[in-house]
């Protein structure tokens, strides 16, 4: 079985792309494979663009054109660089015009039988060394390639929308997908100017599995009533260093598209709750508010549209002396923030009463969030005074924090431990007292979750690292992230998660339970 995760260094780099002259045939004249054609064509190949309807792949093939002189119009590729690459664009009427392609493409509709009907065909068609490649996001690539007479050349070359623009392509083995085969498909996005990684054929490969937590904690604290979507946008944005909020990335992504990957995988997976498909998100879709493309989703896309402002505190005093107590970890560089803001931090080693957090005299206890919710935390140490506060990209610079007050904490004593946060000039975002809060909670998951894809083989740690980073635009690989943080802190908000709702959707990775003690970097090689 072609472990693809298991690809050697050495091996991948031996191998070499398809040759530069190449012919590269693309099934499926859509808006993906328009693209694919594209980045194809720049690269120097002969590209034969094919599709099932008359008509369509002549179009794409004259749009390309257009696009490429936009191109040299605008100075992003020279004029004789633009009409080389349009003259290599030739569309085809007939599939079995395609027999000296070395390279197949496909990207046609998102359907097992017609993809594994199409492959069928190109048996007949496609010389023996030819590989034959899928765009497929969510399509297991072996059982696809079970429909071709020569499964071990057929791997799945995910490319993400837009294709000419994003880096991210998974290579993507099945069970009898060739090492050799793989290696060469990964040359060949690499000679193509893209950053591609190896995946074993699993529901959905890396980032479409990877990114789930990010969608579904938020939908999850919506459905608890944590905060409204503008608020919780505003928190991983400006807290989270994410460039999109989940709210405002499904409703650009589109409602309905969405909701399918994610029960595609939750229905692939046999049902694992970690995947389960959000019962308001079905609403939202059910009442066709799909997003941008309907002018309403998660937010009003009309032109008169109010954009909703996110809860933010109104501003209360900073207490004049603060105690910081025990290892604060990553938040110690907010202690640093406050006292840069002139606040007076005395700092004290000992742990009880409550380690790793700060306190205002006569304010509060503020502490970073391990999970737990400020009022289960509160009643285990006693101080009942208690404002957790989510964790942060970086403390140093972050424009916003969330924070959940304990339900016996005194009024006078959250506005102190609010207010020495606003000294700090952190805008601060009071949600309901929910387990872990916002960043955190969608991290933890985030890290858990490519923990486990690193622990079953689907990738390697650096593979699924660079997936997240130029797939989805996070701002850190979610295992390195995960090391920056401290493998034990992100464990315990996991297994505090998992205690709190008692449900196996927050089961901690064996990975992570295993780093959080070994202390051996999640971001590394080892199982
Ligand atoms: P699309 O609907 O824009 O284009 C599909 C094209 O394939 C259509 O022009 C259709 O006429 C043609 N087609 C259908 N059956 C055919 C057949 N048997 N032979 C030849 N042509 C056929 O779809 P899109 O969005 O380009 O997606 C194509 C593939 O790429 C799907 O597998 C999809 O899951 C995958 N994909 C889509 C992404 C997206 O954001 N749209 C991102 C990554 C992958």
């Amino acid at each position: 079985m072609a472990a693809a995760a298991a690809i050697g260094d050495d091996a991948q780099r031996a191998a070499r792309p398809i040759a530069p002259g190449a012919t590269v045939a693309v099934i499926g004249a859509g808006a993906m494979g328009s693209g694919i054609a594209q980045v194809a064509a720049q690269a120097g190949h002969p590209v034969q663009l094919f599709d099932a309807r008359d008509g369509i792949a002549a179009d794409a093939a004259a749009k390309l054109g257009h696009r490429f002189d936009e191109m040299a119009a605008k100075g992003r590729l020279a004029h004789d660089a633009a009409r080389a690459a349009a003259a290599r664009v030739a569309p085809i009427t007939a599939l079995g015009e395609c027999g000296d392609a070395a390279l197949v493409v496909e990207a046609i509709a998102e359907d097992l039988a017609a993809k594994r009907a199409l492959l069928h065909a190109l048996d007949g068609i496609v010389g023996d060394d030819a590989i034959v490649a899928s765009n497929t996001s969510s399509l297991s690539i072996t059982a696809l390639a079970a429909g071709s007479r020569r499964p071990a050349r057929v791997a799945g070359l995910h490319f993400f929308n837009p294709a000419p623009l994003m880096p991210l392509v998974e290579i993507v083995s099945g069970v009898d997908t060739s090492c050799p085969v793989a290696a060469t498909l990964f040359a060949t996005a690499t000679a193509w100017g893209k950053s591609p990684v190896h995946a074993r054929s699993t529901p959905g490969f890396i980032v479409n599995r990877c990114a789930r937590p990010f969608y579904g904690e938020a939908l999850r604290l919506l459905a608890e009533r944590a905060a409204d979507v503008a608020t919780l946008d505003a928190v991983m944005r400006e807290a989270g260093g994410f460039r999109m909020g989940a709210f405002e990335l499904m409703d650009l992504i589109g409602l309905d598209v969405n909701f399918a990957v994610t029960r595609s995988v939750f229905d692939a997976t046999f049902g694992d709750p970690r995947y389960a498909p959000s019962f308001l998100q079905q609403e939202l879709v059910d009442a066709g508010h799909l997003g941008r493309k309907s002018g309403r989703g998660f937010y009003d896309h009309a032109p008169s549209a109010m954009r909703p402002t996110p809860q933010t505190e109104a501003r209360y005093a900073a207490p004049t002396r603060i105690v910081a107590y025990g290892a604060l970890g990553a938040a110690a560089a907010l202690v640093e923030r406050m006292r840069s803001a002139g606040a007076t931090i005395e700092g004290v080693d000992a742990k009880p009463p409550f380690p790793g957090g700060v306190i205002g005299a006569g304010g509060a206890w503020l502490a970073p969030t391990d999970g737990r919710t400020a009022t289960a935390r509160a009643a285990a140490s006693g101080a009942r005074d208690l404002v957790l506060f989510d964790w942060a990209l970086d403390y140093a610079s972050c424009a916003r924090l969330a924070v959940a007050v304990a339900d016996g904490c005194a009024e006078p004593a959250a506005a102190a431990a609010i207010g020495a946060l606003q000294s700090a000039g952190i805008a601060v975002s009071r949600v309901d007292d929910v387990a872990g809060l916002v960043v955190a909670r969608t991290l933890a998951m985030l890290v858990n979750e490519a923990c486990d894809a690193v622990k079953e083989g689907i990738a390697a740690p650096q593979a699924v690292d660079l997936a997240m980073q130029k797939g989805v635009n996070y701002p850190r690989g979610p295992l390195a992230w995960g090391d920056e943080i401290g493998a034990a802190r992100v464990r315990d908000v996991v297994a505090h998660l998992a205690a709190h709702y008692g449900e196996p959707r927050y089961r901690v990775s064996p990975r992570l339970a295993r780093h959080a003690i070994s202390s051996q970097p999640l971001a590394w090689s080892s199982p």
